[in-house]
């Protein structure tokens, strides 16, 4: 057996953003010995990308919102395959933990009566998003980590899980490699909460950093745990375009919420071009009327540009395609403009989007108080997950738990931006909750070696010369480049039936090679060694986007299909679910939505 250190805890939490952060807090608080371990080092997690705020209906800048309104939004923007009683809860729980962690030393900016700003975000019907300037995710996470330090909690920073654990049924633990050394380090443990974040990194074009494998969704799945809506994708409709080094990276919607709008090469406000029905009534229909909405005028109805971001992504898409778009293949997003409104706007913007104003600074020496920022869509998140139960967060397999990006439910077909960091403190608050008390209620695990032997031995597979044995393997890169540029193009924003089986074929290729990659050099800070393990889990997930993506034939929210561009009734019925069948190959299946209670269904009904 390969040497590895040992570690026992009652909880381990994989993933250090602020779904970790915050379920680790509360386990601990509830008297659970846990271990967190983190791919990078502590506080550097995709959280941070969610700049621009965290949605709470603590209505502190319009007094008409409330969790009811929240929930009629949230499923809306999910096209109502949102796991309902998952949305109701996020409605309901968000203020507390928006308050909670202010508590904790959250410094929200504020009212001019001392209060939790909020700001407008897409598909939300009021000002809901409490933040800190465009900086809402870092601050989340300096305050979560500033929190748990205090707490009895042990953290094993880079620290990869390359295995998950099994004593018969139940989850027991996980194995995972230490980056630094390269050295193994067995965990066991009752109950482990996956918030290991999302896939971005199986496309090219991404706001993800290297993290972002699927790692939790493919760990999940490799145990049994079912898998759902991985067909829905978010393509957030502003990354940076250009230069070619900074492509994909974040450009907060932020900027739209606080009077940013979009124009083609000609000038023209397209977005007023394409107002789906749904959000006709609600939706301004002049530039004038839009900024007297941004100004906070309650009769003024929302800015087209604050629209969902499935929605806003397809038509940059569009405006591109039919050779409307700015000079490097996006469109322009122009918060300068507002100087025709304000007289001290490059304060208004400095003040309001001080990470905008220095990223755009920095990296592509614009200055965004006077000249417009070229942006185009960006692979941001994904709704889909690992399915779990909507109270608890434990998955189809018993002690395994999972919360924020990495589980399914919330967001439904599409999420509406700031849901994201609301959805981590609320759903990581319940997963710690309920992982503690699944440990305590139930009796040990054991571990078995056998599983850890398979897992280290796997994983030093290209460090020995690879499965095809010898100088001849090829390197992991090569294997990583080619499903990133496939996926962008054949499964990306807009799908096709042909393209997504040819993504298929690909992918099968891929998984006949990527066993057998080698490394040189050894198991200390080996970067190459890391990708070849992270092969595996990109493609898992890209299989089942692919998958899922063929059996939707039609179009919602995140998945846009040219063959099906429709809407089908009958497909707002189920989730589509994968697991992994017994002859190791992806089922795909359908599971009923369960109908609304009648409470929650009126309450859709009277937001209509
Ligand atoms: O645009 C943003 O600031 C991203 C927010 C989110 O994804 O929730």
């Amino acid at each position: 057996m390969a040497e590895h250190e040992t570690h026992s805890y009652d909880v381990i939490v994989v993933g250090a953003g602020g779904a970790g952060l915050r379920a680790a807090i509360e386990a601990a608080d509830r008297g659970a010995k846990v271990g967190v371990i983190c791919k990078s080092l502590l506080g550097k997690a995709h959280t941070v990308m969610a700049e621009g705020g965290m949605a709470a209906a603590l209505a502190n800048v319009d007094d008409r919102d409330n969790w009811r309104v929240h929930f009629a939004d949230t499923m809306r923007g999910g096209q109502y395959l949102n796991n309902w009683r998952m949305a109701e809860i996020h409605a309901r729980e968000a203020p507390d933990r928006a308050r909670e962690l202010e508590a904790w030393g959250a410094v929200f900016d504020r009212t001019e009566d001392g209060r939790i700003l909020q700001r407008n975000f897409g598909g939300h019907r009021y000002p809901r998003l409490a933040h800190v300037g465009d900086r809402t995710g870092l601050e989340m996470i300096r305050t979560l980590q500033d929190h748990l330090i205090h707490q009895a909690v042990e953290v094993h920073m880079e620290c990869t899980v390359l295995e998950l654990l099994k004593d018969g049924d139940r989850i027991a633990g996980a194995v995972a490699y230490e980056r630094e050394r390269g050295r193994f380090k067995v965990f066991s443990a009752p109950a482990v909460v996956l918030a290991t974040g999302g896939i971005g990194r199986a496309f090219s074009i991404t706001s993800n950093s290297w993290e972002y494998t699927g790692d939790g969704h493919s760990l999940a799945y490799e145990v049994g745990a079912a898998l759902q809506d991985m067909e829905f994708v978010q393509f957030h409709p502003t990354g940076m375009v250009w230069p070619p080094s900074v492509r994909g990276i974040l450009v907060t919607e932020g900027v739209r919420g606080d009077g940013g709008v979009l124009r083609n090469k000609d000038g023209k406000r397209f977005m007023f071009d394409d107002i789906p029905e749904n959000y006709r009534s609600q939706t301004a229909d002049s530039e004038e009327e839009a900024w007297r909405y941004i100004q906070g005028d309650k009769n003024a109805r929302r800015p087209p540009e604050l629209l969902t971001r499935d929605h806003v992504a397809r038509c940059i898409m569009r405006e591109v395609r039919e050779g409307r778009g700015s000079p490097h293949g996006g469109v322009f997003l122009d918060i300068a403009w507002v100087k025709e409104k304000i007289p001290n706007s490059r304060d208004y913007i400095r003040k309001k989007l001080p990470s905008m104003y220095h990223q755009f600074k920095q990296l592509a020496n614009i200055d965004i108080t006077e000249t417009p920022m070229e942006v185009g869509p960006t692979t941001h998140y994904v709704m889909g997950g690992i399915r779990v139960d909507g109270d608890s967060q434990m998955s189809t397999v018993p002690g395994l738990f999972a919360a924020g990006e990495c589980a399914a439910g919330l967001h439904g077909a599409n999420r509406l931006g700031g849901n994201s960091l609301s959805d981590l403190l609320v759903f990581g608050k319940r997963a710690g909750e309920y992982a503690a008390a699944f440990a305590r209620d139930n009796s040990a695990v054991k571990v078995d070696d056998g599983q850890v032997n398979r897992a280290t031995a796997n994983a030093l597979r290209p460090l020995d010369g690879g499965g095809a044995g010898g100088p001849a393997a090829e390197g992991p890169y090569q294997i990583q480049q080619e499903l990133q540029q496939f996926m962008q193009e054949l499964v990306g924003i807009v799908r096709r039936e042909d393209e997504m089986k040819s993504a298929l074929d690909r992918i099968a290729a891929l998984k006949q090679r990527a066993p057998g990659v080698a490394v040189p050099g050894n198991r200390e800070y080996n970067p190459g060694w890391h990708t070849a393990l992270d092969l595996r889990n990109l493609l898992t997930v890209s299989e089942a986007i692919a998958r899922a993506g063929l059996e939707r034939k039609e179009s919602r929210g995140g998945h846009f299909r040219e063959d099906y561009p429709d809407k089908d009734p009958e497909f707002a019925k189920f989730n589509i679910v994968l697991r992994k069948g017994g002859d190791g190959s992806m089922q795909v299946g359908r599971e009923q939505i369960p109908p609304l209670p009648p409470e929650l269904a009126q309450i859709i009904e009277e937001m209509k």
